[in-house]
């Protein structure tokens, strides 16, 4: 058996921000605390939510997050603003990063020890303030998560609250948000949607629900991402991008993540971005996954869209890690660590560290992952 968790209110498609009066008047709260990043004010994505809320803009007031990725320190900044002038529901605007302050403020706002002793699975004690999430990239899949993550300075790692209470009430996702996204930004939040499709679809802990959830991301994806980071304004591959995000999410939300995530944690942190730390794993890890797992890696590549038929099961799964590669090339996105300043006498530390790192997310991946494992897999990363 098992729980299917996601937001009670999802709206979704072209025009759905325009629902976001709607959901106000059934929530009525009294006032609004909007987070949301610098950027987002710049774009006026600000001013358009804003002029969504009819007539509940008069209540609102403004947390802008300024950091890439959410810490600690933040997430409680933002709770103590919220507990002091009683805002009665967040609303998160941005990409991961504002959506998981916003997340996270709602909880620790009603819990008096702070962010850190909540880190873990299921610590909460009570439920949140009521949250609105809406994303304006299409990658994290925050807004449909049963997660918040935040960079523990002191532990040099990213930890998550993970608790169904931290679920958003709504999410809207609206693909005309992210059309303003560049081909990079695109590229790199896409592949960290593709990363959740299909580390949700082969975890340990997937389950026929999360699966329909990841496959369908997954199919998506491999056919629309190069379309959306060639051509921004193409609104047909920018829905499908933003649904495939939201799916990927849920999915994973209800199921796991794997190896990519679990080691990607430690270059997260040497100056990677979250994509990059991806981009230098996906395909070695899937590789390596792939023994022992050849049938269910061969769905995975034909749901990136590669021709599997008349091929031997065998063949097939070799197919996964060469759509991850052909997608990486397509976004000029390279998968080797030199090409990122790393030297090949680091690797040996970086791959031991990551295996150490990593061990939260390790259990859930298909195959088992020694220290020695670990160390095949950097070396394949760093290139030749
Ligand atoms: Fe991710």
């Amino acid at each position: 058996m098992y729980d299917i968790v996601q937001p009670k209110i999802l709206c979704m498609g072209p025009g759905a921000l325009q629902s976001l009066e709607r959901i106000l008047r059934q929530m009525d709260p009294g006032r609004i605390l909007i987070v949301t990043g610098p950027n987002l004010r710049k774009a006026g994505i600000l001013e358009r939510v804003l002029g969504s809320m009819g007539s509940y803009k008069d209540r609102v007031e403004t947390f802008i997050n300024p950091v890439p990725e959410p810490d600690v320190t933040i997430v409680e900044e933002c709770a103590r603003i919220v507990r002091e002038k009683g805002y009665d529901l967040i609303v998160g605007l941005g990409g991961g990063s504002p959506m998981d302050v916003a997340k996270g403020a709602a909880v620790v706002a009603v819990h008096e020890e702070g962010m850190r002793p909540l880190l873990g699975r299921n610590l909460l004690r009570r439920k949140g303030i009521p949250t609105i999430l809406v994303p304006t990239t299409a990658g994290s899949g925050t807004e449909v998560t049963q997660a918040v993550v935040a960079y523990v300075p002191e532990e040099e790692t990213k930890k998550s609250i993970w608790d169904p209470r931290t679920m958003a009430e709504a999410a809207i996702v609206d693909p005309e948000l992210t059309l303003q996204m560049p081909p990079r930004l695109t590229a790199e939040t896409g592949l960290d949607a593709l990363v959740h499709a299909i580390e949700g679809y082969t975890s340990r802990y997937a389950n026929p629900v999360s699966r329909m959830y990841t496959r369908e991301a997954m199919r998506l994806i491999g056919r629309y991402l190069p379309r959306a980071y060639r051509d921004g304004s193409d609104l047909e591959a920018r829905e499908a991008m933003a649904r495939a995000a939201t799916l990927a999410g849920i999915g994973m939300s209800n199921s796991g993540l794997g190896a990519i995530h679990a080691l990607a944690l430690i270059l997260d942190h040497k100056g990677f971005t979250h994509c990059q730390s991806l981009a230098v794993l996906a395909p070695w890890v899937v590789r390596f996954n792939r023994l022992g797992h050849e049938e269910l890696y061969a769905r995975v590549a034909e749901a990136l869209g590669e021709k599997v038929q008349g091929l031997r099961v065998e063949e097939a799964s070799r197919k996964a890690s060469d759509a991850l590669l052909r997608l990486l090339r397509e976004m000029q996105i390279s998968p080797y660590l030199k090409d990122y300043g790393i030297r090949k006498d680091e690797v040996r530390s970086l791959a031991l560290g990551a295996h150490r790192v990593g061990q939260r997310l390790l259990p859930m991946n298909i195959r088992e992952i020694s220290e020695e494992d670990a160390l095949a897999i950097f070396g394949e990363a760093y290139g030749s």
